[in-house]
């Protein structure tokens, strides 16, 4: 299959209007996958009432059919057509954070199409505030199911070139809006229960959730490695680089020992560092790749999976990572970095 790119100024007015938004909308319409640009990461969007054109998203990522997608909304009524019924809770956070990188799980409605909830009764619903991921949905005038754009188990694109290396010849089109803003996922909640529980962390903070509802619980599976993840996606390994990535917790001094050590018995080392640290490395490491810096966490949040996906254009034995305070923002990339480390019971794929 032929991949058309469409590059997108997200600044620009009147998007609904823009030719290669209107002609991916198209596709959606026809049963196609399309990939756009969210302000979390890229995502690979299929019409989400339409069990054919969704399918073809788990085929083009290689998908476990278990794992249920996200649905994608423009505008609220649109959520009341996708939700069976909306918690109170859900709708305080739909209130306070959309459109942005949260996503509700609410009871679904019968017109969702069963490959998009993997069986469930629920459904995950998110208004992203791209721009182009907005007009696409409007032009479209579908909701719009959609994972993250990689294929299973690699991290997530936060640039249209990381989409087209995973997904060229797989899909019909690509919408190139720059780089994502945020760079992690979003944040997934579920709001069917008592208390409103974290099933993944992300882009909206526990503190930022907490200032809202007062106390939010954790699946528990977050921190204990043998309980089952309430979020399917969650049990599976992800984010992971080619080469076996080992985080090194401590400081600056055990990292660099790790590194050292790694070398002095002849291995190819990688080290996934900050712009602070990275000039340690430079005589010691064989690829080292900056995420961001330690002054400010949502950098390191924004270039994470740029940076591990660096890793995979060299030939590496082994990856060692800095480790980060899991707060705010930190909580979703030491997340994603214990997944990258291969931190999970089950070995499939995301
Ligand atoms: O930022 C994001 O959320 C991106 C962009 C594209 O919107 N999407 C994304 O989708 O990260 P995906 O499919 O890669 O991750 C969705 C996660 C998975 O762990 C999935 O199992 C979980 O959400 N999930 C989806 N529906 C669910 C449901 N009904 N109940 C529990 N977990 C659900
Ligand atoms: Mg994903």
């Amino acid at each position: 299959m032929l991949t058309k790119i469409w590059r997108v100024d997200p600044t620009a007015g009147n998007l609904e209007e823009n030719a290669g938004i209107q002609e991916a909308a198209t596709y959606i319409r026809d049963g196609e996958v399309i990939a756009f640009p969210t302000e979390t990461v890229y995502g690979l969007g299929a019409n989400a009432l339409s069990d054919n054109a969704v399918k073809k998203i788990y085929e083009a990522k290689g998908r476990p059919s278990d794992n249920p997608l996200i649905v994608h909304i423009s505008d609220f009524q649109q959520a009341e057509r996708v939700a069976r019924s909306i918690p109170d809770a859900a709708e305080k956070l739909m209130k306070a954070f959309w459109p942005g990188p949260l996503t509700v799980i609410v009871p679904a409605a019968d017109a969702v199409a069963k490959t998009v909830t993997a069986g469930l009764k629920t459904v995950g619903l998110r208004m992203p505030k791209h721009p182009v991921a907005r007009a696409l949905i409007s032009a479209a005038g579908v909701p719009i199911a959609a994972p993250s754009a990689n294929l299973s188990g690699k991290p997530s694109p936060t640039e249209a070139s990381h989409v087209y290396e995973d997904m060229n010849g797989r899909i019909a089109g690509i919408l190139d809006g720059g780089p994502a803003g945020v760079g992690v996922e979003s944040t997934v909640v579920d709001t069917t229960q008592d208390l409103v529980t974290i099933l993944r962390p992300g882009g909206i903070t526990r503190e930022q959730l907490e200032a809202v509802l007062g106390k939010v619980a954790s699946d528990p599976a977050l921190k204990d490695k043998k309980a089952q993840p309430k979020a399917p996606g969650m049990k599976y390994r992800h984010y992971s680089p080619k080469a076996p990535v080992e985080l090194v917790s401590g400081g600056l001094q055990e990292l660099k020992q790790a590194v050292a050590r790694a070398k002095e018995t002849g291995l190819t080392v990688g080290v996934l560092t900050t712009t602070e640290n990275a000039n340690v490395f430079k005589n010691l490491a064989d690829v080292i790749s900056v995420a961001g810096t330690r002054a400010d966490l949502a950098t390191v949040a924004q270039g994470l999976f740029h940076a591990l996906r660096r890793f995979d254009h060299y030939d590496l034995d082994i990856i060692f990572s800095e480790t980060f305070p899991a707060e705010g923002i930190g909580e979703a990339i030491m997340n994603r970095l214990n997944k990258a480390a291969g931190s999970s019971k089950n070995d499939g794929m995301e």
